[in-house]
Parts: C-alpha cells; sequence; structure tokens
C-alpha cells in the first residue's frame, strides 16, 4: 500500500513538476551548523531558534554559515494519510513555523530522515515515503536534506539514495542533499549527480587521535581516510569527513585549528557542531577565521593533496582560483616542527599550479593574517605538535 502510493506520488509529481536542479546546488562546500554533535536527541524548537538567532549575532551568517539543520529525533510518527509528524511537544509550532523563523533572518533550515524503515534514533525513516516526504519537505521550506542509512534493511545504497534524489528533484524546491551513508558502498563512486555531498567514514569523534569499534573516528583518523579521495570532489559534489566538533571541549586550541584548517583544505563542508550561543571569544575566531574559510569556499573546488609524507610531518596543497595555492603544513607528532622549507627546492611538488622558480608568491600566514615571507626566502617557522602552519601563496607584482 505504501509502496503504490509512493509510485501514484512519482508518476503523478514527475508528469507535472520540474524540480531543483541538483547540479546547481552547493557549488561551494555548504556551510552551516547542525544539532546532533553537541545536542543528539534533545532538539526542540526553542533550540533551533537560539541557535539560528545566535548565528547571526555571533557573525557567524556573516563568515557564511547558512544552513540550520535539525538533525535526528524532531519526529514521531506518521499519521493515517502516511505524513510524517514532528514532535508536537518539543516543536510547538511545527516544522514550517520554524523553516520561516530561519528564512526570515536570512538563514536556510535543513532537516534529517533516512533511507532506511526508521532513523538511527528509531524514529519514523522515509523508506517508502520517498516521493510523500519530499513534497512535505518542500511545503515546510526545506533548502537541505540530510539522509541517514540505518534500518536500510538490505537496500542497495545507491539505488535507495537515488530514489530519495528524485524525489528531491521532482518537488519545486531546490534541495541540497547531503548522503550519509558512512562511505560504507564508497558513495563517492555513485554520488555525483544522485547528492551534493556524502560522507566518507563512520561519525566524528570530539578527539584529535582515536578509534571506537564501534565505528567512531577521530579528526586525525578521518583526514587519512580522507585524503585518497580529492579527485571525487567538486562544484555541486563533495566528499563530507563529518561535521565540526571545535568548541565542544574534546580537543586543544591547535587541534581545533588543525580540524579547521584540514576540512577546510579538504573543501568539505562546513557544518558547525557546537552551541553558537555560549560559545568563547577562541572558538568563535577559529569558526568565523575569514582566510581559512576563502580557501575553503575558493571557486575552483578542489580538495588538497597530501603531497609529502613524512611521517609525523605532512605537507598538503590545495590549488586556489586566480593561481594562488593553499599549502598546511601538519604537525601529526608530539614535539615542535622546526620547520626551514626552501621553496625553490620543492618547486617540483608546484609545477603543475605555480611557478614558483620563475614567479615569486608572497606566503600569508592564515591563523596569524599576515603575509610571513615571499618564496624567494627559506620559510623558518614552529609549529605546534598537532598544530598546522596554513599558508596562501599569492604573485607580488
Ligand atoms: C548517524 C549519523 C550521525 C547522526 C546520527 C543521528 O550516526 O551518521 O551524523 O545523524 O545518525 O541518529
Amino acid at each position: 500500500m505504501k509502496t503504490l502510493l509512493n509510485l501514484i506520488l512519482l508518476f503523478s509529481i514527475s508528469a507535472f513538476a520540474r524540480g531543483g536542479d541538483i547540479n546547481n546546488l552547493a557549488l561551494t562546500p555548504p556551510m552551516g551548523w547542525n544539532s546532533w554533535n553537541k545536542f543528539g536527541c534533545n532538539v526542540s524548537e526553542e533550540l533551533i531558534m537560539g541557535m539560528a538567532d545566535a548565528i547571526v549575532k555571533a557573525g557567524m551568517a556573516k563568515a557564511g554559515y547558512e544552513y540550520v539543520v535539525i538533525d535526528d529525533c524532531w519526529q514521531v510518527g506518521r499519521d493515517s494519510a502516511g505524513n510524517i509528524l514532528a514532535d508536537a511537544k518539543r516543536f510547538p509550532h511545527g516544522i514550517k513555523y520554524l523553516a520561516d523563523y530561519i528564512h526570515s533572518i536570512g538563514l536556510k533550515f535543513g532537516i534529517y530522515s533516512c533511507a532506511g524503515s526508521k532513523t538511527c534514533q528509531g524514529r519514523p525513516g522515509s523508506r517508502g515515503y520517498q516521493f510523500q516526504d519530499a513534497m512535505q519537505y518542500a511545503a515546510w521550506g526545506v533548502d537541505y536534506l540530510k539522509f541517514d542509512w540505518c534500518y536500510d534493511e538490505g537496500q542497495k545504497a545507491e539505488a535507495a539514495y537515488k530514489t530519495m534524489s528524485d524525489a528531491l528533484k521532482s518537488v519545486k524546491r531546490p534541495i541540497v542533499f547531503s548522503i550519509c551513508e558512512w562511505g560504507e558502498s564508497k558513495p563517492w563512486l555513485w554520488g555525483k549527480g544522485i547528492g551534493n555531498l556524502w560522507r566518507t567514514t563512520a561519525d566524528i569523534r570530539d578527539c584529535y587521535n582515536c578509534l571506537f569499534d564501534w565505528g567512531g573516528v577521530g579528526v586525525l583518523n578521518i583526514i587519512d581516510l580522507q585524503a585518497d579521495l580529492y579527485k571525487y570532489a567538486g562544484p555541486g559534489h563533495w566528499n563530507d569527513p563529518d561535521m565540526l566538533e571545535i568548541g565542544n571541549g574534546g580537543m586543544t586550541s591547535d587541534e581545533y585549528k588543525t580540524h579547521f584548517s584540514m576540512w577546510s583544505m579538504m573543501a568539505a563542508p562546513l557544518m558547525a557542531g557546537n552551541d553558537i550561543r555560549n560559545m568563547d571569544k577562541e572558538t568563535r575566531d577559529i569558526l568565523t577565521n575569514a582566510d581559512v574559510i576563502a580557501v575553503n569556499q575558493d571557486s575552483l573546488g578542489k580538495q588538497a593533496i597530501r603531497f609529502m609524507d613524512m611521517g609525523d610531518h605532512e605537507i598538503w596543497a590545495k590549488p586556489l582560483n586566480n593561481g594562488e595555492i593553499a599549502i598546511c603544513f601538519m604537525n601529526r607528532g608530539e614535539t615542535e616542527w622546526k620547520l626551514n622549507y626552501d621553496w625553490l627546492k620543492n618547486t617540483m611538488y608546484f609545477a603543475r599550479d605555480i611557478n614558483i622558480r620563475k614567479k615569486e608568491y608572497a606566503i600569508r600566514d592564515l591563523w596569524q593574517h599576515k603575509v610571513i615571507g615571499t618564496t624567494k626566502q627559506n620559510m623558518s617557522q614552529i609549529i605546534a605538535p598537532h598544530g598546522v602552519l596554513m599558508v596562501r601563496l599569492y604573485e607580488t607584482k
């Protein structure tokens, strides 16, 4: 019965409506905030509205954070016609009211569901209701859908995500589609054109270097898992190494800077996951670092390549628009990295992207926000344990 209703909806929608073109969405990595990392199931209208206000007030909106996404646990059931129902106690004015409010302050609204029969927290999933849910989301004013992979009941991921993608494309509202199947069936091989971003790993944990036997992964592990996937990222289709933990308390300031720098280098979606209403200055300064965000949001849409791996010391490069380049020196070790870098000697690594031998480039330190030299001289810097030196090279006239 469910499937029949879904089929009827599929035919009637595709016959009469032409929906959003997924390829024109998320041309740079999506930026926003998501409730999961900090609040888990403890979501409500009050929380989400307060967070949206804080995103504007803290300067996050100005810095580029746009999508306010409610993750799992907003939904409690379906009515007799199969329409998804929000928790009326926690969302007393309903979801449209919330979406309207978020739009009224200049932000966009995102929601969460699952390709399985239930979400990961056991709430109703979208299996069998994809087209009905897509119509509901469009009617509410949803701009972004994160779609999970619990209770998949043996479905094939590519087909399951394509069904929801078709449903979203059929409604008259552009909705960014975030595939969340944790990299299990290599979504980078099939996700382009189906979704705008796909998770590449298990869930992030608020730690620098940790692995949990039930699947949680720390920042360093995620970086290693995603390093080789650079060729699959580009405008409209991004590798997603999961949401940010900055400000949640489990890492040092240097480690959070590394987290933010490397997510930006990897052209990852930047979805803050902390309590924006109560963040300290240090957290805000990291999350709103315009120099680093500009690297993440660069219109070329390239994911960085790890071009030098010297054990504890790594060098990553991300070509940027206008022939510029971002370089991130990452110190994984427990002691300081006393770097003395000869740009000319290492020129071969950049040969394809910039011409260091012929031209002189200024080096801007993206955390100190100042020029620290040019490529004509060696660069001497001390990089803290678990820290980074992130620079942008641009031609001097
Ligand atoms: C999965 C996802 C998380 C989060 C939870 C919610 O674990 O990977 O990001 O959405 O489900 O239940």
